[in-house]
């Protein structure tokens, strides 16, 4: 067996013991998921940064979520882990930040994410505070210490053997790094430099991850940043960045070949990678096919190339079901359902449909 065939295998039986019928409460322990990343995934850690100026916990972030409340989730409603957490019959695991040592999360599943992180620390810098991506794996290693101390090292390890990791992180180093042209990265590196520069931190990284007990890691690939629609304003008559797309893919491709090679490197690891890449590309092609009107421009009508979040004096789109995007950055909730789908069915394919209803 490949290992993507062995983990999909390990996702099956994950999915299937938690499926209704079956849904004790040992399947329910059996879930443990953490999650790494940006403001795709970030579900309100920054709100606990008092500085941070990457936060959405104002109107109208979501307000197409339950109770219609900012939530510090940037989107209008939920975040793709949100909703594949409700298909997996679990809680979507709560903010690192708002913990307290005494919290049950420290054995269910913890998400780490933090809005304007990237792979490189300087990455964001201009949000004054977010969580790197090196910040997050110190907070999964003070977890470790806190796991150990409720239930002893084996079972701590066990534990982290036992989890599921879901990072999504990258975007950033693009968008709010190489291609800013007042930050020194772009002007110091050309993108070969860059790349690998981004792929040689990220292999120390998911090494650290690995050290510290993650086995089964799903690496979201980036998607196609240059036509989100930060990008497509730069451009003259708002089509795709073809360059900044040409990037993105070769960071895909260098990411792939070091999953494999981490694989080999290291016992027992069983990372894949996830292409999110041509979903979100047909996505934005081909609005119509998923039920969605317009991708070439947000909902929230901000589209601007520094900036680009929604704000309370923003005037929204009469029907934010018909947008792909919901802010310059960030699909809308309707597109994280179709993304999470695909994702799900992808990663979960003869599964049974392990979808209770959400929780809210
Ligand atoms: C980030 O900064 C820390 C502390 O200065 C350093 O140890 C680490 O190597 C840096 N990581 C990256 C990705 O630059
Ligand atoms: C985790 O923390 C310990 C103790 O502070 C440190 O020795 C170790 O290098 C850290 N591991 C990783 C992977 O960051
Ligand atoms: C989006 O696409 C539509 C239809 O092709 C076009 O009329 C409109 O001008 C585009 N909007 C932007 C912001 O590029």
């Amino acid at each position: 067996m490949d290992i993507m065939a062995r983990l999909c295998f390990t996702l099956l039986v994950l999915s299937s013991s938690s499926s209704s019928s079956s849904r004790s409460m040992v399947a329910m322990a059996e879930i443990v998921t953490h999650v790494f990343g940006d403001s795709l995934t970030d579900v309100g850690n920054n709100n606990y940064l008092q500085y941070s100026l990457a936060k959405s916990n104002y109107a109208w972030y979501g307000v197409d979520y339950a109770g219609g409340q900012p939530t510090g989730r940037f989107s209008n409603g939920r975040t793709i882990g949100d909703i594949i957490s409700e298909k997996l019959g679990i809680q979507s695991p709560p903010p690192y930040l708002s913990l307290s040592p005494n919290d049950d999360a420290f054995l269910k599943g913890i998400n780490f994410a933090s809005g304007g992180a990237g792979i490189l620390n300087d990455t964001g810098l201009y949000f004054i505070q977010r969580l790197s991506f090196d910040d997050q794996i110190n907070n999964f290693n003070k977890t470790k210490q806190i796991m150990k101390a409720k239930v002893g090292q084996e079972a701590a390890n066990k534990l982290c053997n036992e989890a599921l990791y879901f990072i999504g992180i990258g975007s950033n180093d693009y968008v709010n790094n190489y291609l800013q042209p007042f930050l020194a990265d772009g002007q110091q590196y050309t993108h070969d430099e860059f790349v690998e520069l981004l792929i040689s931190t990220l292999d120390q990284q998911l090494t650290g991850l690995y050290e510290l007990g993650a086995r089964k890691i799903v690496f979201h690939g980036l998607g196609p940043l240059g036509c989100i629609p930060s990008q497509r304003v730069k451009s003259k008559k708002g089509e795709c960045l073809k360059r900044v797309n040409e990037w993105v893919t070769e960071f895909n491709t260098r990411v792939q070949n070091l999953i494999h090679t981490l694989n080999r490197r290291l016992p027992n690891a069983k990372l894949a990678f996830a292409d999110t890449y041509p979903v979100v590309l047909d996505l934005i092609n081909n609005p119509t096919t998923y039920g969605f009107k317009v991708s070439n421009t947000s909902c929230c009508n901000v589209d601007t190339s520094i900036g680009g979040l929604c704000l309370p004096n923003s005037k929204l789109c009469s029907n934010r079901r018909d947008y792909v995007f919901w802010d310059a950055f960030h699909p809308s909730d309707a597109a994280n359902v179709v993304l999470a789908d695909k994702f799900f069915s992808s990663f979960f394919s003869s599964a049974p449909a392990a979808a209770p209803a959400p929780a809210h």
